[in-house]
């Protein structure tokens, strides 16, 4: 396997003022054994890129269009000029702003296209793990938010819906089984050395039994990421 590879994504946070946590975040992974990105706001990741050239910045979304009349949007490619070299597609919170598995599909062929590495999203609700139907959704999902051409470099994150922000972590066993479900079908697509990362809720006391897990590359760290000390106890944890 390659190097575990930990995405710290700071959603809608941060301005300025927060390049001295880019900084210790930088200084923190500075080590051969691990990959780190970071996914700031897009006002960020010029600057962000510009001060820690050693840390991997990456976007939260994009546009699926190249270029065009879309008021307010920013496509792949300029996002890539700022300094993006990896993009985070498809995250749960986007799709429930709007974003349907074709919307994420064309993203992902769009950052592809500018190329930037994709960190695809995928992840049940509740309401689906309750039915039983987690894997199967997954597995639907993800079947649908790839576009028909894909390069190399992508990364699938697992993220259940109902375990984002809320201190809870799926057990081992249900872990799998989605994991398997996302395997399956990256072998269906002939999608060869894609990472596939869990999502939700990750602490650094829950590092390191997660990274021991065979079937899990990496992580993707939402709040845990937004201080320094506890993102650079998470990396410490997956070394
Ligand atoms: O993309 C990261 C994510 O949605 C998980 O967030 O705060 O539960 O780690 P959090």
């Amino acid at each position: 396997m390659t190097h575990p590879l930990i995405v710290g994504n700071w959603k809608m946070h941060g301005d300025g003022a927060w390049l001295d946590r880019v900084a210790a975040i930088a200084g923190a992974v500075a080590v051969p054994q691990i990959d780190v990105a970071l996914c700031v706001p897009a006002t960020l990741i010029h600057r962000a890129a510009t001060i820690a050239p050693g840390l991997t910045i990456g976007a939260q979304d994009c546009h699926w269009a190249a270029t065009g009349a879309h008021t307010g949007a920013i496509s792949a490619m300029m996002l890539r000029e700022a300094g993006a070299q990896v993009m985070i597609l498809g995250h749960s919170e986007r799709r429930a702003a709007g974003d349907d598995d074709a919307h994420v599909a064309a993203k992902v062929a769009a950052a592809q296209n500018a190329g930037l590495r994709v960190i695809l999203c995928v992840g049940e609700s509740a309401a689906e793990r309750d039915d039983g139907a987690a894997t199967a959704r997954v597995r639907a999902q993800l079947i649908a938010s790839l576009p028909e051409r894909l390069t190399a470099g992508l990364t699938i994150a697992y993220e259940p819906i109902w375990a984002i922000g809320r201190g809870v972590i799926p057990s081992p066993v249900e872990i799998t089984s989605v994991v398997d479900g996302i395997r399956s079908v990256l072998t269906a697509r002939n999608v060869a050395n894609a990472r596939v990362l869990y999502g939700g809720s990750v602490t650094a006391a829950a590092t390191r039994d997660l990274l021991a897990r065979t079937d899990i590359d990496g992580l993707l760290v939402g709040a845990a990421s937004l201080k320094p000390a506890t993102f650079s106890e998470i990396i410490g944890a997956a070394i």
